[in-house]
């Protein structure tokens, strides 16, 4: 009889967790090293606790609990991140952490002696969406950022992340970074339209797109808005709007996503022409040529209309992650446990980015989707229905469980 989790403290739990920083419409906000995100993380590690997890935190305020195995072989690992966007919702990361915390519970239930030792894990800052980038801890962790660039990272009001860390009391040892993993599993919700439009249980993620963060800042010139004369100004404002709307165009015609999320003007009045603006540009796609192929004709555009306006304008790479490929045989192992349960299953590559892209690069890793309703997240109604949530845990426990039977390595 296949061992199942138990729902309703999974539910629970995910409940419990959306009371912290909770915005109106059933939406979170808790920001990376806010103390709404303390709040959530001293919850997290007493839960961990109880479940007898031998807990420690690192030197990016990364979260670990380890259950032990049989033998000192190297843990499954099994995690995602707590910390939310500005108007975020209930279960993107929270979901694959709290279900993880949900596979040792139910190992508990069980009385399960596994082979391998298990951990799971909470990421710092992978939203990126007070500290940018994102994903910067599972980065950290993987050697892709150097602890100095992280701690020396300041949010929009100059706070930096070391200081804040420190301030909530979360800044561990780098002793206490997980090394020589055996391999790494994260359960997400999909963030899109697909499992939902295909009536589809479970996703087999086979990668994840590759993705280019730029800060674009547009010199002009400030002025009276009621004296200046329209042939005199230098407005940031007007010509960043259609530097944006040629970003916008070109994404469409060449197959991109590219979202200008962020952006801020000076003077920021009602009666002053803007002097500059400065936005942000995320663009994605699964080729990594392509991407860049596009990104340059985007900033070829960009510097046009600034020339022809006799404005300024600089552009700055901010980060810059490649497409990756999960580990086929954790892909496979994934699919094949789906089915078992007769789930109806999809593979399908991933849009958002996840910490388990960095993951990849240290160790064999793999990710489960569930449905979103509607598509939606990054958004207070994002949602996930109970069954998806369940049967999302199943697989998880499952191929864990699987897993850290397993005397082998993944290759
Ligand atoms: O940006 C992303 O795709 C993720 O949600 N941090
Ligand atoms: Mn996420
Ligand atoms: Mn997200």
């Amino acid at each position: 009889m296949k061992k199942q989790i138990n729902i309703e403290r999974l539910k629970n739990t995910i409940n419990k967790s959306a009371e912290i920083g909770k915005i109106p419409g059933n939406g979170l906000r808790r920001l990376a090293l806010t103390d709404e995100d303390k709040a959530m993380r001293d919850l997290f590690l007493s839960w961990m606790q109880e479940a007898n997890l031998e807990t420690r935190i690192d030197d990016l305020g990364n979260m670990y609990g380890r259950r032990e195995g049989k033998e000192d072989l190297s843990p499954i690992v099994i995690g995602s991140h707590l910390d939310t966007q500005p108007n975020g919702g209930r279960f993107d990361g929270i979901l694959g952490v709290l279900s993880a915390l949900e596979v040792i519970q139910t190992l508990n239930d069980y009385n399960v002696e596994t082979l391998r030792p298990i951990e799971i894990i909470n990421f710092t800052n992978e939203e990126g969406a007070r500290f940018e980038p994102p994903m910067i801890a599972s980065g950290g962790l993987s050697g892709n950022f150097e602890k100095e660039y992280i701690y020396n990272l300041t949010d929009q009001e100059g706070n930096r992340f070391e200081d804040e860390l420190t301030r909530i009391g979360y800044k561990g040892k780098m002793k206490n970074r997980i090394q020589n993993i055996h391999s790494y599993l994260e359960l997400h919700i999909e963030q899109g339209p697909i499992l939902e439009n295909e009536a589809m249980d479970i996703g087999i993620v086979e990668g994840i797109q590759g993705m280019e963060w730029m800060e674009v800042k547009v010199k002009g010139e400030s002025s009276h808005a009621g004296s200046t004369p329209m042939h005199l100004r230098k407005d940031a404002l007007t010509v960043s709007a259609k530097m944006i709307n040629i970003i916008e165009d070109l994404a469409i015609e060449h197959g991109v996503v590219a979202t200008v999320g962020r952006l801020s003007l000076e003077p920021n009045a009602t009666n002053s022409v803007p002097g500059e603006v400065i936005f942000s540009l995320d663009v994605r796609h699964f080729e990594d040529n392509k991407r860049k192929n596009v990104i340059n004709k985007m900033k070829q555009k960009i510097v046009e209309i600034a020339s022809y306006y006799k404005l300024e304008v600089e552009i700055q790479c901010l980060w810059e992650v490649p497409a990756v490929e999960f580990n086929s045989n954790i892909i496979n192992l994934i699919e094949e446990t789906a089915k078992s349960n007769d789930y109806s299953i999809q593979r399908l590559p991933s849009g958002a980015g996840h910490d388990a892209k960095y993951m990849q690069d240290i160790a064999p890793s793999g990710m489960i989707f569930v449905p979103s309703v509607d598509g939606k997240s990054h958004i207070e109604s994002e949602l996930t229905l109970d069954k998806d949530i369940e049967q999302g845990a199943n697989v998880l426990y499952q191929v864990t469980e699987y897993l850290a039977r397993f005397e082998y390595s993944i290759q």
